[in-house]
Formats: structure tokens, sequence, C-alpha cells
């Protein structure tokens, strides 16, 4: 039977995205549910510090499912804006249950223009995720960025957190990301995180490319 990797996270949105992209690869994937006043996000500066701080707190909650080869994953991301120096970065999670995605683009509105060129660059932004793997005793970091803008408006549907703000840029053939206002092969259309299906998110997304690094670094399943 092939290993489970245990995912610590309380997100549906995160789990469906990792299941999505783990399946591929051959694993099997399940939540850890750990009751979250059990739990402490370390406010740290980096995104490393806090996974890391993460491996060690699911070590200690184990399900009683746990077999010998399982594997443990955690991950961390944040909303880095250019125009505000990196903000809200590794406060993303207090910035987004306090001034929230209207928020942010509130805090960009002098930023608008009618060039949507210009305006893509003006308003950039990247989404950076940091996934770490216990297996063996071993810890395993992968990174991934996203890069991208901040919508006019916000454009829901699917996704969570800052999906329906933020609209990745376009990618080459390669699926790699291309510079503001380029188009590529693949595209959202203008479209946000918050208005394209799972299968489309992850095709861009900085999960994605975190756990790609990541397991890049793992013989295949
Ligand atoms: P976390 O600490 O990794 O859970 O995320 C910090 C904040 O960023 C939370 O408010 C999340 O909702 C948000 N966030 C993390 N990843 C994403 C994403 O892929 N899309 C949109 N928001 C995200």
């Amino acid at each position: 039977m092939s290993p489970t990797i245990w995912f610590l996270t309380g997100n549906a949105g995160k789990l469906a995205e990792a299941d999505n992209h783990l399946t591929k690869l051959g694993y099997s994937v399940r939540q850890l549910i750990v009751d979250e006043e059990q739990l402490f996000e370390p406010q740290a500066t980096s995104l490393e510090v806090v996974a890391e701080s993460k491996i060690n707190q699911a070590l200690s909650h184990l399900p009683n499912e746990f077999k010998e080869g399982d594997m443990i994953l955690v991950e961390d991301a944040g909303l880095f804006v250019s125009a505000l120096d990196g903000f809200p970065g590794v406060y993303s999670s207090y910035v987004h249950s306090t001034i929230g995605n209207l928020g942010i683009i509130r805090l960009l509105n002098h930023l608008e223009t009618e060039d949507p060129v210009s305006s893509a660059s003006l308003r950039s932004a990247q989404f950076r995720a940091v996934a770490a793997l216990w297996r063996n005793d071993q810890i395993i970091i992968g990174e991934g960025v996203c890069p991208g803008h901040i919508a006019t408006e916000t454009m829901d549907g699917n996704g969570f957190g800052f999906d329906p703000i933020f609209i990745p840029y376009d990618l080459d053939a390669n699926f790699q990301p291309l510079s503001a206002g380029n188009y590529g092969e693949h595209s959202t259309h203008g479209k946000t995180f918050g208005a394209v299906d799972l299968e489309v998110k992850n095709k861009f997304s900085h999960r994605s490319r975190a756990l790609q690094n990541l397991f890049s670094q793992l013989p295949s399943a």
C-alpha cells in the first residue's frame, strides 16, 4: 500500500488543491485534523520558519491510523503586493480576516489607470507558498511563486482567501510565467483565481509549484 500524505490544514480549499496535484503523482492525501486550540500560528518573518514550526506541532498530534512510511505535509502561503512593499506577506491571514479583499483593493485604488497593461504592472503582486514535508525524520522544503496582479474589483465563484482579487500572469507553452501584459499559451483571460475552477488554478498556483518543487526532490511514488 502506498504511503499516505497527511496534510495539516483546516483549509478545505488547500486540501482540495493539494489532493488534485498529488493524486496525479500517485500519492493519497488525507487531512490531518488537529483542534485549532491545540495549534499555534507562529508570527515569524519567513514562511519557512512557520512551515517548520507546523511540522513539529503535527508530529505531536499524529492520528492513530498513521503508519510507518507515511508523510506529513504542511504549507504556508501569503500574498505580497509590490506597491505595498510586499504587504500583507506573512501577515496575510490577519489582513484577510480584518480588512479583507475589499480592503486590499481600496489600498490600491490610487493606482488605477485606463491602460490594462500598465495597470497590470502597477498592481503587481505575487502569491508565495512554502510547503514542508516530513518523511523518515527528515524535512524537505519546496517553494512556489505565482506572479500576477490585483484586480480592480472582486470576482467570486470558487476558491478561498484572496482568490477573488488575484489575476495570475499568463504562462508560456512550458508553463513558465510571463511578465505583465504578455499573452501566453495558458491564460485565465483576465479572470481571478476566484473565477476559475481548481484545475485551472492549479496550472498557475504558487501551491502547486511549491508541491512540484518539493516532490521533485523525492523518488517518484
Ligand atoms: P495561510 O497562513 O497559508 O493559511 O494563508 C494566509 C492567508 O493567505 C489566508 O488568509 C489565506 O486564505 C490566504 N491564502 C493562502 N493561500 C491562498 C490561495 O491560494 N489563494 C487565496 N488566498 C490564499
